[in-house]
This record gives structure tokens, C-alpha cells and sequence, in this order.
């Protein structure tokens, strides 16, 4: 098959359609606002070191999605992490930290206990990630002893889950 050139007259007709409806849409609906604007605001968000992360492809209001124009409320619902983690979500709820938040034990582990910081989230097998193998120790740690730990490192199966844990293995 010859490849036609761009703006070839049998594409015209395709294309003018189509950037018809791109600009009906983009009077419908103002664009949603970008990193750029906000960090016009908040320039404690540093976008060069945010980028590189495990959530810097996304858009902001990708997370913040009660943003949909500027100026915004000041006060703003919580980013929901099941809306994307669906599967770690449901995981979590079944864990022993996550039934005992249920039962209103606030010392429990979070999403954010053990990975942090949304922005500062990094892929698991990063060495900087609060769930590598070697940061494990010291971000259970906050919570539990070393002697708890220990008997935890000896007890669980090379290739078990942390997140879904339901109590000390073999108790
Ligand atoms: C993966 C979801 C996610 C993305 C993408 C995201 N954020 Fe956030 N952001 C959060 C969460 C969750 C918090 C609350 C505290 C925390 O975990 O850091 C937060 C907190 C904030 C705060 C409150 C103050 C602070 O710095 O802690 C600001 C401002 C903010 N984000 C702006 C942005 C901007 C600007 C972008 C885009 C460059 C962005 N966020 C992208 C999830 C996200
Ligand atoms: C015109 C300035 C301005 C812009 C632009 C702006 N914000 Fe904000 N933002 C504020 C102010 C003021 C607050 C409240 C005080 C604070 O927490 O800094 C706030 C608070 C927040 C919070 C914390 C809300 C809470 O309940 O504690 C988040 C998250 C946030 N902004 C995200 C964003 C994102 C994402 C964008 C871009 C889509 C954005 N902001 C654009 C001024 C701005
Ligand atoms: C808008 C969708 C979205 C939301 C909301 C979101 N994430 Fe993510 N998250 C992603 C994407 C996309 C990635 C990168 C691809 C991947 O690894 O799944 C990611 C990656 C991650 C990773 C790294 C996975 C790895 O590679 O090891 C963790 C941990 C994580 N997210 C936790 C959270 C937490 C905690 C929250 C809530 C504060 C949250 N996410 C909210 C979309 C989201
Ligand atoms: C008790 C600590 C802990 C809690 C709480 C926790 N996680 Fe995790 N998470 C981990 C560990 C450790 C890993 C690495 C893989 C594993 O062992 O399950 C992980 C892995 C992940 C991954 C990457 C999955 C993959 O296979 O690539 C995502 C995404 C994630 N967690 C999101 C979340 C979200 C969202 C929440 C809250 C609903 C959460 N985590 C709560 C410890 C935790
Ligand atoms: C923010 C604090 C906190 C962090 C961080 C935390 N935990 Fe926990 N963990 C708790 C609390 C509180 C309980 C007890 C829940 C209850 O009372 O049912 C618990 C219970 C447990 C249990 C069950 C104990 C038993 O006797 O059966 C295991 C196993 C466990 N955690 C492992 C971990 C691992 C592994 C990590 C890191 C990946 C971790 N925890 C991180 C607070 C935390």
C-alpha cells in the first residue's frame, strides 16, 4: 500500500471532522488545570524530582480530583488510592492492619504508613523505596521491635506478601 502524505485530500475530510469535535469539546469544557498552574501556588511540589517517581505520570487532578477549576476550595477530600489500587485496596482491607483500622485502632497501618508520601512514592525495586527489602526492617520498625521483626523475617515465606498479612505466620 502507498502511505498517503500528510494532508493528502483523502485524509481531509477525516481530519476536518475530527478537529471539529476536539473544538466543540473545548468549548464545552475549559481544559483541566495543569502541574504548571499549581505549582504557581504550591512550589513546595518540586516537578523535576516528582516526574521520575512512580506517580509523576500522571496529572495532578488525576489525584486531586475535586479540582476541576481555579481558583480551588481550600479544603479538599482525600486522594482515594483504591480509585487505582483497587486490587491492593481490597488486599489491604483483608490484612491485620486493615481490619484493625476498621475496628477503629488508629495506630494501624496505612497506605501511607508504609509507602509514604504520595509524591514520594518510588517503584518497589528502587533501593530507595520504603518497601525494598532492606528499608523493610525500618519502616515496620516505626511500629514493631526488632525481636518482633526477627521472628517475622524467620517465619514468612520467601516470597510472601507483606501488604496482606493476616497475623504472625505459625502463631
Ligand atoms: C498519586 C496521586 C497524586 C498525584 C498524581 C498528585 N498528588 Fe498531590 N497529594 C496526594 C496525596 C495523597 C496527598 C496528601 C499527603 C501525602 O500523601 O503526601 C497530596 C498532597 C498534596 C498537596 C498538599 C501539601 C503537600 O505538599 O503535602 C499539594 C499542594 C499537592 N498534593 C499538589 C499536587 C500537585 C501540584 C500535583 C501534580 C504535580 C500532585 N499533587 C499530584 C496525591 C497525589
Ligand atoms: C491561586 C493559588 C492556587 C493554585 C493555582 C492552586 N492552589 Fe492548591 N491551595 C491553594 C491554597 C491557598 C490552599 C490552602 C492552604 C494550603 O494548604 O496551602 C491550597 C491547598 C491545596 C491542597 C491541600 C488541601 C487540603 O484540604 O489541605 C491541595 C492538595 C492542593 N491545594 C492541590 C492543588 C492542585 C493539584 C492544584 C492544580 C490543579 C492547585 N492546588 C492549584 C492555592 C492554590
Ligand atoms: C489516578 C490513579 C492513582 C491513584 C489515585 C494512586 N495511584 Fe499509585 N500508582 C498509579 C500508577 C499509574 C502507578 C505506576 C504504575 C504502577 O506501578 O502501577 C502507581 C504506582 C504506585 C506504587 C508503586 C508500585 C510499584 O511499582 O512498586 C505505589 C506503592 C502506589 N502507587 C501507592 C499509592 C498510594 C498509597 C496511593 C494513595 C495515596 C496511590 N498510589 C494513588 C496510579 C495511582
Ligand atoms: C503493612 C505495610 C503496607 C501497607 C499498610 C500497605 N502496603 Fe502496599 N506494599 C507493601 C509491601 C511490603 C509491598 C511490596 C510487595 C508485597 O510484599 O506485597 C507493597 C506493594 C504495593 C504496591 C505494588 C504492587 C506490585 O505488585 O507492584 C502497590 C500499588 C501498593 N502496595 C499500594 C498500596 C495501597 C494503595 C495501600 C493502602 C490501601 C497499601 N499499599 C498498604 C506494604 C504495605
Ligand atoms: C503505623 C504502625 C504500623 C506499621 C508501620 C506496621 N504495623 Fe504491623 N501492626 C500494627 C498494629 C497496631 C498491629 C496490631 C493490630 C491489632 O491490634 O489487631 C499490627 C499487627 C501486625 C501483625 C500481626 C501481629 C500478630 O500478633 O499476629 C503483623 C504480622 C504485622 N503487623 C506486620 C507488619 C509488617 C511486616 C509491617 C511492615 C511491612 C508492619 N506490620 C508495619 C501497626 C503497624
Amino acid at each position: 500500500m502507498r502511505l498517503l502524505p500528510v494532508g493528502s485530500r483523502a485524509l481531509a475530510p477525516a481530519l476536518t471532522l475530527v478537529l471539529s469535535f476536539a473544538s466543540a469539546l473545548a468549548l464545552a469544557a475549559a481544559p483541566p488545570p495543569q502541574a504548571k498552574d499549581c505549582v504557581a501556588c504550591h512550589d513546595q511540589v518540586d516537578l523535576e524530582a516528582f516526574r521520575p517517581r512512580a506517580h509523576g505520570g500522571l496529572a495532578c487532578v488525576q489525584c486531586h480530583t475535586a479540582i476541576t477549576e481555579l481558583p480551588h476550595p481550600e479544603k479538599l477530600p482525600p486522594v482515594k488510592c483504591a480509585r487505582c489500587h483497587a486490587h491492593e485496596a481490597k488486599d489491604y482491607a483483608n490484612s491485620v492492619h486493615g481490619l484493625a483500622r476498621m475496628k477503629g485502632k488508629d495506630h494501624a497501618a496505612t497506605c501511607a504508613s508504609c509507602h509514604g508520601k504520595a509524591h514520594e512514592i518510588v517503584t518497589k525495586s528502587d533501593p530507595a523505596s520504603k518497601v525494598a527489602r532492606k528499608n523493610m526492617d525500618a519502616t515496620c520498625g516505626k511500629c514493631h521491635d526488632g525481636a518482633f521483626l526477627d521472628k517475622l523475617n524467620t517465619r514468612l515465606p520467601h516470597r510472601a506478601s507483606r501488604m496482606d498479612l493476616k497475623k504472625m505466620p505459625g502463631k
